[in-house]
């Protein structure tokens, strides 16, 4: 009896790859675009979020489920973003910001402010996933430990004024000594009690959950 030959199972981020391909030609060959006419900013394909876990299969068919609501910080033109309607996660439930108003989709409902000041956002508008999809620029906008220390707390400070109970914030990140502060956050987030879970940095990632 001849034996099948099975292929190996795709991994989600795979799939994912293998959708954005048509969906987004600019990630055709590669899954970091840079536009010809502009040197400023380079964007990041949506797959390239799900293999470095900020966001799961598993996350998506939860906030189907629970008609959760994203707030994406520092989006630009928002490929992942824009994927994640795609995969049935409804439109006005994804929410958009950018420093740059004119990077951003005019077909989502979004906010421009600048994520180191006051956010441009109603109080009241609440959120059960905020993102910061490579937008912070932490490691290169502050010299030392204390200024990036700072400005990571303010970051997470003002997103937690907009995070539901239960909600999450994930920042992606590549800097390998956010270790040395994200402790001395954590202490003063504890400190503060205002509803934080825990701070948990998994490689790319860094996610702070509220009770
Ligand atoms: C490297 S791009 C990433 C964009 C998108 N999240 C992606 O993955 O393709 C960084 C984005 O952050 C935005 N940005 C930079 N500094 C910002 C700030 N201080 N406040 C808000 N947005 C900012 C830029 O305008 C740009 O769209």
């Amino acid at each position: 009896m001849p034996i099948e030959q099975t292929e190996p199972k795709k991994k989600y981020w795979e799939k994912i790859r293998e959708l954005e391909m048509t969906k987004f030609p600019e990630f055709k060959n590669i899954e970091v675009y840079t536009p010809p006419d502009t040197k400023e900013y380079f964007y990041f394909s949506p797959s390239w979020y799900f293999h470095a876990g900020m966001i799961t299969e598993a996350d998506v068919k939860d906030l189907i489920r629970k008609d959760s609501k994203i707030l994406s910080v520092g989006s630009g033109p928002a490929f992942l973003e824009r994927m994640l309607a795609d995969l049935g996660i409804k439109k006005e439930n994804i929410i958009l910001s950018d420093i740059n108003e004119a990077v951003l989709p005019k077909n989502f409902k979004y906010f421009v402010f600048d994520m180191y000041g006051k956010w441009n956002i109603p109080e009241q508008e609440k959120y059960d996933l905020i993102i910061f999809p490579e937008s912070t620029f932490l490691h290169e906008r502050y010299e030392d430990d204390i200024e990036k220390e700072k400005a990571l707390y303010g970051l997470i400070s003002e997103a937690l004024k907009h995070l539901k109970s239960g909600g999450e914030i994930r920042i992606t990140h590549n800097f390998a000594e956010i270790d040395k502060y994200i402790q001395s956050v954590r202490e003063r987030l504890t400190r503060e009690s205002n509803g934080v879970q825990f701070i948990e940095n998994n490689k790319r990632v860094l996610t702070v959950k509220m009770i």
